[in-house]
């Protein structure tokens, strides 16, 4: 049972200066819910409970969030506005939320480290909830969850990408497991190559589930691509036993870490409400 899910959420967000300034990147809204409530619904549906979420400065808006807001709710209630809060309370009543701060920003893999205090020794899911993915029949995370149940490994999500954007993901090489056409047994895995050096255009998405031991393999990852500790090198190891899976999802994913992708999920979503 996977009952944890990991947000790693300290990141800047500089690419949406000056809009996240003051305000996390997690927090921007498509259409009228912030990025990461997209995510932490997600995980709810995939039947967990548990948000763990790794903050950093200036990113206290997203606690305020997962919380009740007093002086709000006794403004509008009784009034015609009431229900536009019912998704976020009906949230906040069923998940925990809890909080550890990253200091310094020393990549991805930090990151996740940094929430090792808050996962403990069990297999956990992970969210970056600029990667919007949305499917009506399933979500990417309950399709992962199955997958892991079968593997009982690390299993990443990957979704085939032209070969000229290589350098923005995590990319795989795999072998596609008997009798699946959508779930691989990765042999390599390379951050962010050059297109002539991707193993493949099969790109890793912001969704992972991860065995504990992940935790021990990054505390003895040296930096990497970008000086920066990569969860893709401390899954590498992993691979090299045979304990990673890549599975195709099915449904959607919006990169709403760039502002073209942001816009395409805002009109998306904005089309699917009407
Ligand atoms: C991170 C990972 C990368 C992965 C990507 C998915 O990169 O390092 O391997 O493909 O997320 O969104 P980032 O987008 O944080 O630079």
């Amino acid at each position: 049972m996977i009952k944890k899910c990991l947000f790693p959420a300290a990141g800047y967000g500089t690419r949406f200066l000056p809009a996240t300034k003051a305000t996390p990147k997690e927090m921007l809204p498509i259409l009228t819910k912030p990025l990461i409530q997209y995510g932490v619904e997600e995980a709810l549906l995939a039947g967990i409970s548990t948000m763990a979420i790794v903050t950093g400065r200036g990113k206290r808006a997203i606690e305020d969030h997962f919380d009740i807001s007093y002086e709000l709710e006794h403004q509008i209630k009784g009034g015609s506005k009431e229900c536009l809060l019912d998704e976020i309370r009906a949230l906040i009543e069923q998940c925990t939320f809890s909080y550890t701060r990253q200091i310094e920003m020393k990549g991805l893999g930090h990151a996740i480290l940094t929430g090792e205090t808050l996962i403990g020794r069990e297999p956990f899911a992970v969210v970056l909830a600029d990667d919007l993915c949305h499917n009506e029949e399933m979500g990417v995370l309950e399709q992962m969850i199955e997958v892991y149940e079968k593997y009982q490994c690390s299993v990443v999500a990957i979704e085939e990408i032209p070969l000229d954007q290589t350098h923005k993901y995590g990319v795989i090489a795999g072998k596609l497991v008997d009798g699946t056409d959508d779930t691989y047994r990765v042999k390599d895995m390379v951050e962010k190559p050059d297109p002539k050096d991707a193993p493949s255009n099969l790109a890793i998405i912001g969704r992972y589930i991860l065995t504990p031991d992940i935790f021990d393999i990054l505390k003895n990852t040296p930096a990497g691509k970008g000086g920066e500790i990569q969860i893709t090198d401390a899954l590498l190891e992993q691979a090299k036993q045979g304990n990673v899976i890549a599975y195709k999802f099915k449904g959607k994913r919006f990169d709403c870490g760039s502002v073209d992708g942001f816009v395409e999920a805002t009109n998306w979503f904005y089309r699917k409400s009407k």
